[in-house]
């Protein structure tokens, strides 16, 4: 603060010119900017923060320590182009092309479901249980990404996946994730109409699956970014009601099941019960139903005696 004794004489432009140079904008301000645009989706903050990470490369800590320095125009220019397609609804997994799931980063595309943190409870649960088995061979059905049947692999060292899914495309997907985390060698990547594509005589110690799990007719109940953006063959079931798909799954599992094996599902809102009373139907015991955080029934598990 300039002492009232000063007789250092300022300039009368001064204040005018201080106003006209804009004030160096770090990255702090920008997402607080940014999180005001974007306060019509549920985290608004979240989501300017990662956009803005994604962009930059920059790690959690280094926007704390960096975040006053000045932002240059060429980042700026990214991130506003980023900023503008999640204004218009995109989802911020797809803006970047990466989603954060399990141990790892993996590549998504809209020809693939965005992994969910909820889809971690199946994998968690899965791995926990398949720990002791010597070479445990898996079944991801509807595979999307990859995810499931990857981070599986990434507990399991000595396990094998055959991974299925319906879309060419989403295995163009699942393939590159396979490069990236290094497992290639041990997943098998299987287009198919569920089993149809499996050799006559193939068995599993455990089945795992996320299928779709919404009925057409509830397609307004989606929010609107899952709705405009997520690929039409990842949310909705076959045909029929909501549970069309595992019945489809859990009708022919016998067969796919060595004695012992594991099956978990993850199902949606308000389907566990009856998810359980059509793997019951099938003759398999020891069902379990595992809670996601949110305290919703998300996997249900089971085992071929
Ligand atoms: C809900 S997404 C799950 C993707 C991934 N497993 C995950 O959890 O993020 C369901 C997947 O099942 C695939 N799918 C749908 N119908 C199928 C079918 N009849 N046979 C095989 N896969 C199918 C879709 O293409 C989609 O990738």
């Amino acid at each position: 603060v300039p002492s009232v004794r000063s007789t250092r004489r300022i300039p009368a432009d001064a204040g005018i010119q201080r106003r006209k140079r804009p004030l160096p904008r770090g990255a702090h301000a920008l997402i607080d900017e940014t999180a005001n645009r974007l306060r019509a989706f549920a985290n608004p903050a979240l989501d300017a923060e990662l956009l803005f990470r994604g962009i930059t490369g920059l790690s959690r800590a280094a926007l704390i320590t960096k975040g006053d320095e000045p932002v240059p125009e060429t980042v700026k220019l990214r991130f506003e182009a980023a900023v503008v397609r999640r204004e218009r609804g995109e989802p911020v997994q797809y803006i970047l092309g990466v989603a954060a799931f399990w141990r790892d980063e993996f590549i998504v595309t809209p020809d693939v479901l965005i992994p969910r943190p909820e889809t971690e409870i199946l994998v968690e649960s899965m791995a926990t249980r398949l720990r002791t088995a010597p070479s445990p061979q898996i079944l991801d059905l509807g595979t999307g990404s990859g995810c499931i049947g990857l981070s599986l692999l990434r507990e399991l060292d000595a396990a094998r996946v055959v991974a299925i899914d319906a879309s060419e495309a989403a295995l163009r997907v699942a393939s590159r994730n396979a490069e990236r985390v290094g497992l290639t060698q041990r997943i098998r990547l299987v287009r198919s109409n569920w089993y149809e594509g499996l050799e006559a005589d193939e068995s599993f110690d455990a089945i795992v699956s996320n299928p779709p799990y919404v009925a057409r007719e509830d397609s307004a109940s989606l929010p609107k970014d899952v709705r405009d953006f997520e690929p039409e063959g990842a949310l909705f079931a076959d045909e029929g009601d909501d549970l069309s798909s595992y019945r489809t799954i859990l009708r022919r599992i016998d067969a796919r099941l060595r004695p012992g094996a594991w099956v978990g599902l993850e199902v949606g809102l308000g389907q566990a019960r009856r998810v359980v009373e059509l793997v019951a139907a099938e003759g398999l015991g020891s069902v379990e139903v595992i809670d996601d955080l949110a305290g919703i029934p998300r996997v249900v598990l089971a085992r071929r005696a």
